[in-house]
C-alpha cells in the first residue's frame, strides 16, 4: 500500500487592481456579462469571459430555468459557445465573477464540479493549459494556471 499525495496551488491577488492589465480587462467583461445573467430563481449571477488564442473574447452568463436542472452555468455557456463558434481555436484564459442579489460576495467563487469537467475536456483537447481567474463581486481573485489544479485526477477520453 502507498499513499498518493496531490498538491495543488493558486495565485492569490488581493483585488482586481493587482491583476495584469489583459486579465483585468477580461474580468471587466465577465462582470459586464454577469450583470445581464438570467438568474431569477437563485438570484446568484455569474459571468465568464474567455480569451481565445486569436484574440477573440467569448462571454457567457448563467441561464436558469423554471425546471431547475435545465439551466446552465456561466462557464459552460461560454465554453460551449467558444467550441461552437470557434472550433479548433485554443482557449487561453477564463475570468469568472459571481454576485448575489442579497449580499456582497467577497469569496472567490470557483467553477462547480460539472463546469470543471467540461473545461477539462477543452483543456485536454487543445493540449494547452487554460488559466482560470475567479472572484466574487469584490475582493480577492484566485488564479489557477490550469484546470488541473481545480480537478486533480481528471477523467478524460484517454480512459475510454
Ligand atoms: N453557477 C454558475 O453559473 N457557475 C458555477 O460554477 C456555479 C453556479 C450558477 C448556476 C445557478 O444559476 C446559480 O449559479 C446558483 O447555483
Amino acid at each position: 500500500m502507498e499513499k498518493l499525495t496531490i498538491t495543488t496551488s493558486f495565485t492569490v491577488y488581493a483585488s482586481v487592481n493587482e491583476l495584469p492589465q489583459d486579465v483585468a480587462a477580461l474580468m471587466e467583461q465577465a462582470v459586464a456579462v454577469r450583470k445581464a445573467s438570467y438568474a431569477p430563481y437563485s438570484k446568484f449571477h455569474v459571468g465568464a469571459a474567455l480569451l481565445l488564442e486569436n484574440g477573440q473574447v467569448v462571454v457567457g452568463s448563467n441561464q436558469e430555468n423554471a425546471a431547475y436542472p435545465s439551466g446552465l452555468c456561466a462557464e459552460r455557456t461560454a465554453i460551449f459557445y467558444a467550441g461552437a463558434a470557434f472550433p479548433g481555436v485554443k482557449i487561453l484564459k477564463m475570468a469568472i465573477s459571481a454576485a448575489a442579489e442579497e449580499k456582497v460576495v467577497t469569496d472567490p467563487i470557483p467553477p462547480c464540479g460539472a463546469c470543471r469537467q467540461s473545461i477539462a475536456e477543452y483543456e485536454l483537447k487543445q493540449d494547452t493549459p487554460i488559466e482560470i481567474f475567479f472572484m466574487g463581486e469584490e475582493g480577492k481573485v484566485y488564479c489557477s494556471d490550469s484546470l488541473k489544479n481545480l480537478l486533480p485526477l481528471t477523467f478524460g477520453g484517454e480512459y475510454l
